[in-house]
């Protein structure tokens, strides 16, 4: 019997490792997904895992795949989580899941285990994609097992396996990071009505010590997709990493918000996403030269569903996917650029170009043209307005 489990190399997972062997007598192999989390987190990790216990450690870098595959097209897509979350969490959650099924198969393991709590959102985006992509696999979830409630009695417990307690110190707030964006949850954040501290955020200035000069930069978008930095094409994680810098000088992508999780509780959190902020607000752009009325109101409304689809752990469902599918064939033609100044926390559009632009300054202009008479509008507004003259009709008849 052999587990692979989500390995951080924090308390928790380096505590999961002998409990695991003590509870379901297997050999652990730890697997970390490096989704961009900072490559601190991954050193020495190897002498870590082995020293809880683990056989083995599998490290994979995903950073190109995660940008490209899931980050992209939820950008493409629209999708944003009740009106503010920009979904960082959840969008790696299926692709560390995934990997984990790959790794699964090719060390002959026949079970996986994570390291997320019994309250969370995380757990169902774990299993929703172990389901998916393998059913056969048993999961594991110590939190929802054990006895272990908090810190000291991890501690404890390491002690007492000769497991070496990591001496990282673990920061007060249950923090998540990845190259879309960082979380932080708990501790004074628990009270909504608190204030975040200012030393808490990590990959921005506050937007009062951004620097007092405005930044122009220029996205290059191909089909909803980005593509370029100020002319220069870049891949996807390369790019999205370099905003991340630029965007998080100038203190854009706070938020902060009290969102509704799947197990039904409401939880507090506040979320850096820099880069994504900037990505976002041009790609929005770009649809409005090259999407029409309604084609803007159907997208927006599945975009919303969408957004449910990921934030719920239900990336691999055929649902997403031909959501997907309509989202990829309706940004066919949203291909051009938007240039963007960045000034303490905001991120504002000031230029958008595109070949396939619907936008025709000749019918716009307030000079004369001659694809818009003025007159037909006479005709149209009386037929688009005929069913209030009918009802106001009635209502004077009455
Ligand atoms: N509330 C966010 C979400 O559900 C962030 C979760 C952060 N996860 C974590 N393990 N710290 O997507
Ligand atoms: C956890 O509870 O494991 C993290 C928070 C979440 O999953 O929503």
């Amino acid at each position: 019997k052999k587990v692979v489990l989500a390995y951080s190399g924090g308390l928790d997972t380096s505590v999961i490792v002998p409990w695991l062997k003590e509870n379901y007598g297997c050999e652990v192999v730890c697997f970390t997904a490096d989704v961009g989390q900072g490559i601190k987190e991954l050193e020495g990790l190897e002498q870590k895992a082995k020293a809880s216990g683990a056989s083995q450690l599998v490290v994979k870098d995903l950073k190109e795949e995660f940008v490209k595959d899931y980050i992209f097209p939820c950008l493409r897509a629209g999708a944003i989580y009740e009106r503010k979350y920009l979904l960082g969490t959840s969008m790696a959650r299926p692709v560390i899941a995934k990997a984990m099924v790959d790794v699964a198969a090719e060390v002959g393991a026949d079970a996986v285990a994570h390291g997320c709590t019994g309250k969370g959102n995380d757990q169902v985006r774990f299993e929703l994609t172990f389901f998916s992509l393998n059913p056969d696999l048993k999961v594991v979830a110590p939190w929802r097992e054990w006895e272990i409630q908090g810190r000291e009695d991890a501690i404890e417990y390491a002690k007492k396996h000769n497991v070496p307690v990591p001496v990282t110190k673990k920061s007060i707030y249950s923090r998540d990071r990845n190259l879309w964006h960082l979380s932080h949850e708990g501790d004074i954040l628990e009270d909504p009505a608190n204030e975040p501290k200012k030393d808490m955020y990590m990959m921005s200035v506050d937007p009062e010590d951004a620097p007092n000069e405005p930044e122009y930069i220029e996205i290059g978008i191909e089909s909803g997709i980005p593509v370029s930095l100020n002319g220069k094409t870049l891949s996807p994680a390369t790019l999205l990493s370099e905003l991340n810098t630029i965007g998080g000088k100038h203190g854009i992508g706070r938020i902060d918000m009290v969102e509704n999780r799947l197990v039904g509780m409401k939880s507090r959190g506040v979320y850096e996403t820099p880069g994504g902020t900037v990505l976002f607000t041009a790609c929005q752009e770009l649809e409005s030269l090259t999407l029409d009325r309604v084609a803007i109101r159907v997208k927006d409304m599945l975009a919303l569903e969408y957004a449910e689809m990921v934030y719920a752990g239900r990336w691999f469902d055929p649902l997403r996917e031909s959501m997907d599918a309509f989202m990829e064939n309706i940004t066919k033609t949203t291909t051009g650029s938007v240039r963007l100044k960045l000034y303490k926390g905001s991120a504002t559009v000031t230029a958008r170009q595109s070949p396939f632009s619907l936008y025709r300054q000749d019918i716009s202009s307030f000079e004369g043209s001659e694809m818009y008479n003025q007159a037909d509008a006479a005709g149209f507004i009386r037929l688009y307005g005929l069913p209030m003259r009918v009802r106001a009709m009635l209502d004077k008849e009455i």
